[in-house]
């Protein structure tokens, strides 16, 4: 055979992995190799799944409900879905325009395939999530980067500013991944206002609305006006609200068209998502587990905590997070311009076993962040060796 690079497409040539999930493996092999290791990578609560949920989930076994379901996902849980975003997100939503997928990362690039085309832009704020970025351009759209200024929130001016005739999508990440900023309702829809009546589709990526702090709410752009309603795909998942991110149950709210389109695609690449995992995420939305609100106050007393170590590192700053679990921590001092944010965070795993995500996965260098979804032990730990880390420099 030829070299079978070249045969590869040029899709598959700018491929790599998440690079997160390659983070977080390689701190787990070190650890599994005997090394102290503290790994503040994790992008997933800590805690077990709720027990309520396993037990539907076994139940669901038990009763034989292991065949192929609809494409979109069982008609209960998408009911049940539907109910969440009326009650909750104040998103007026019928169950037909629901559609559950393999969680909210597969239902975010199929996102991008039924909606991109070659030289269409998808504005995207950074720091970000880099599988916005990578969807994107396996879509072959164009990812638009708008770095924002600290406190990092996503504002109606940014967006307009970066608006062309090839605007396809707009991303809108609140609370954010990795800064856990907190786009202001006010804010939302000054940004809404800009779209209205243009062709671009919001796709509003909601997956860490359960952890929000300081008393503040999550607001859902999809519930400000019909209108914006109809540009907007809000995306959700069972991963980080019931700890459950290996289940793999995400869901999607849009228009009737779209929804079906959904579950086309779905008909042809997932044959839907494992109906085992939809009964326990029946479960887990139908009856939400009481220790729902213990582990958001339990993130909120970690944060506080992180902020607090914080403090202590004059080489580090962080702007406070409203939401999700991370801190996205600006080390241009520590750098001082000797290297680069990977660089650094490589050599602070490999010097003090410690595990941090670098900037350069958010498009954003010389920061890094970390993820207080660990035991407090852990997050003490954690800075204490990162202080020294610095101190021994
Ligand atoms: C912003 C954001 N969206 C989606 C996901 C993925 O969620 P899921 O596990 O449902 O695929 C993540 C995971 O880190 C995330 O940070």
């Amino acid at each position: 055979m030829k070299n079978q690079e070249e045969l590869l497409s040029y899709r598959a040539k700018f491929l790599e992995p998440s690079p997160m999930l390659s983070l977080n493996d390689k701190a787990k092999q070190l650890k599994e190799q005997g090394v102290d290791i503290v790994n503040l990578t994790a992008g997933e609560p800590d805690g077990r799944t709720p027990w309520s949920i396993g037990k539907a989930a076994k139940a669901a076994l038990d009763l034989g409900l292991t065949h192929y379901t609809p494409p979109g996902g069982v008609k209960e849980l998408r009911k049940a879905i539907a109910g969440k975003l009326r009650r909750v997100n104040h998103i007026p939503a019928a169950w037909e325009e629901v559609v559950v997928g393999v969680g909210a990362k597969q239902v975010l690039s199929a996102v991008f395939q039924l909606l991109c085309e070659p030289g269409d832009e998808v504005l995207i704020p950074t720091p970000a999530w880099g599988t916005f970025i990578e969807q994107a351009r396996l879509a072959d759209a164009t990812p638009v980067l708008m770095p924002l200024k600290q406190p990092f929130v996503l504002d109606a001016e940014t967006v307009h500013r970066n608006l062309t005739n090839r605007t396809k999508i707009l991303i809108v990440n609140t609370p954010s991944n990795p800064t856990g900023s907190v786009i202001p309702s006010e804010e939302l829809k000054a940004i809404a206002g800009i779209l209205r009546g243009r062709p671009i589709h919001i796709l509003a990526d909601e997956v860490y609305e359960q952890f929000i702090y300081d008393e503040l709410s999550h607001t859902s752009i999809a519930s400000l006006s019909k209108e914006t309603r109809q540009q907007t795909i809000t995306v959700n998942s069972f991963s980080k609200t019931y700890a459950m991110t290996g289940w793999r149950v995400g869901y999607a709210h849009t228009t009737p068209l779209l929804a079906q389109k959904l579950s086309a695609l779905n008909s042809l690449t997932t044959s839907g998502t494992c109906s085992i995992a939809q009964y326990g995420a029946l479960e887990a939305i139908t009856r939400t587990p009481k220790e729902l609100e213990r582990m958001t106050k339990q993130y909120e007393k970690r944060r506080n905590l992180v902020l607090e170590q914080l403090g202590k590192i004059s080489l580090l700053s962080a702007v406070p997070p409203k939401g999700a679990f991370y801190v996205f921590i600006n080390i241009k001092k520590a750098l001082n311009g000797k290297e680069t944010s990977a660089q650094w965070c490589a050599r602070l795993l490999e010097k003090k076993g410690v595990a941090v995500v670098p900037g350069e996965a958010f498009a954003f260098p010389g920061f890094m962040r970390i993820s207080f979804a660990a035991n407090r032990g852990q997050l003490r730990k954690g800075l204490q060796r990162i202080r020294e880390f610095l101190r021994e420099e």
